[in-house]
């Protein structure tokens, strides 16, 4: 099958290797020249060095580089039968670009949008045929993650989603099914790992190292929440939060921190820029948790309450099924166990009294226990 990518950044790269790795033509466009230029030259850095480790063999990795071509000409994607778009964040560009595309690709090629953010029914309502356009949100790095959520948009035809689930499916990666609705599962659920984190963090309770280590030493995550958003920039963590706060009316459960806006604004932006929460030029003190156990214990369940609360919402709002939330957060972001499966074991009703706890406490809309939670402990009470 031919296909076209449009973006040779670090997504559109990265999707163009699954791609080409399961047998497609792809052709990646750029409307930089320069990013054609650079993301050709990553991509054979990356077969070289893939083959050096033993990873690939030398003809698996020719055999991908020649089924790939970067092109700075846009009418290059007119015979392709699915096209990822996976641009800028910015709905307008978005908008323009599938404008764009629809004058060239054929009646029956499928468009498909990366966005993390942006509602893609808003993105398919720049076309004359929405029906074909759906979203296809691959996760950093894509040719690792095994994770896709898959998002109809409210004009998607049916036909087509079930052409992109099975797909996706043909790439060797997992779909997930999600409703279009801000941050789609991963991005949604993910939040309080963060939110609550620096929630603690912000009341004075305990240092982003204690946190951290809260999180990796009890709950067996592999990056605690500081480390994270350190690693992911804050720039790009404050933008999606941002954003989903913006997009679902403010709830308040997804609030930005004042702390981290603080870091974003001083450009404090995380190990890229060498100075985030935690200081990574070579002459800083390496930084040390408190040793605390009952502290430890206090912040790794109220992070993971939290986590388990928006997993249950999710579910109780039909945003996902019960196993896609537990795959997604699994496969896409790597957590220990499934969040609603970590709920059963701890038990849904102490669950819903530990949510009822910091809500008693706090007496703030962001403790409300899901009704989900609510409704599974009453069925189960004796
Ligand atoms: P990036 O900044 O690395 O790459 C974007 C590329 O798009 C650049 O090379 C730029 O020259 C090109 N571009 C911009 N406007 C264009 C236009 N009008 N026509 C053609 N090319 C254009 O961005 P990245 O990180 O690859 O993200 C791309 C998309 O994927 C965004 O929508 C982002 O939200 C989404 N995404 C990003 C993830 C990440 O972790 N970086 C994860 C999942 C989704």
């Amino acid at each position: 099958m031919k296909t076209g990518i449009i973006g040779s950044g670090a997504m559109g790269s990265g999707i163009a290797q699954v791609l080409a790795g399961a047998g497609h033509e792809v052709t990646v466009y750029d409307n930089n020249p320069e990013a054609v230029l650079k993301a050709e030259a990553r991509l054979k850095d990356t077969m070289a060095l893939l083959t050096a480790k033993g990873k690939f063999t030398q003809e698996k990795a020719s055999g991908l580089l020649s089924r790939i071509r970067f092109v700075p000409d846009f009418d290059a994607l007119a015979d392709a039968s699915l096209i990822i778009e996976a641009i800028v964040e910015k709905l307008e560009v978005k908008q323009a670009v599938f404008r764009e595309l629809e004058e060239i690709a054929s009646p029956e090629c499928a468009l498909a949008t990366n966005t993390s953010s942006l509602s893609v029914t808003a993105i398919a309502a720049a076309c004359a045929h929405p029906g074909r356009v759906f979203g296809l949100h691959f996760f950093n790095p894509a040719p690792v993650m095994q994770l896709v959520e898959v998002i109809p948009a409210a004009q998607t035809d049916r036909d087509r989603i079930k052409r992109a689930v099975s797909w996706v499916k043909e790439w060797g990666k997992i779909p997930v099914m999600a409703r279009n609705t801000p941050g789609f599962i991963v991005n949604r659920v993910a939040r309080p790992f963060y939110s609550e984190a620096l929630r603690i963090l912000d009341e004075g309770l305990a240092d982003p190292a204690t946190i951290d280590r809260a999180m990796t030493h009890f709950g067996g995550f592999r990056m605690g929440p500081f480390a994270l958003m350190d690693f992911i920039g804050h720039d790009v963590n404050y933008a999606v939060t941002e954003s989903v706060y913006r997009a679902s009316f403010h709830e308040p459960r997804y609030k930005p921190s004042f702390t981290q806006k603080d870091l974003v604004e001083a450009g404090f932006l995380g190990k890229k820029a060498g100075r985030g929460f935690y200081d990574y030029r070579p002459e800083a003190p390496a930084p040390v948790p408190s040793e605390d156990g009952a502290l430890g214990q206090m912040i790794f369940k109220r992070i993971l309450v939290m986590l388990i609360n928006e997993a249950a919402d999710a579910l109780h709002f039909g945003i996902a099924e019960r196993e896609d939330i537990d795959l997604a957060m699994t496969k896409g972001v790597n957590y220990p166990k499934g969040l609603l499966a970590w709920a059963e074991e701890i038990g849904v009703g102490e669950c819903a009294r530990m949510m009822d706890e910091l809500y008693d406490f706090y007496r703030e809309d962001r403790y409300r226990c899901s009704p989900w939670l609510r409704k599974n402990a009453l069925q189960k009470a004796p």
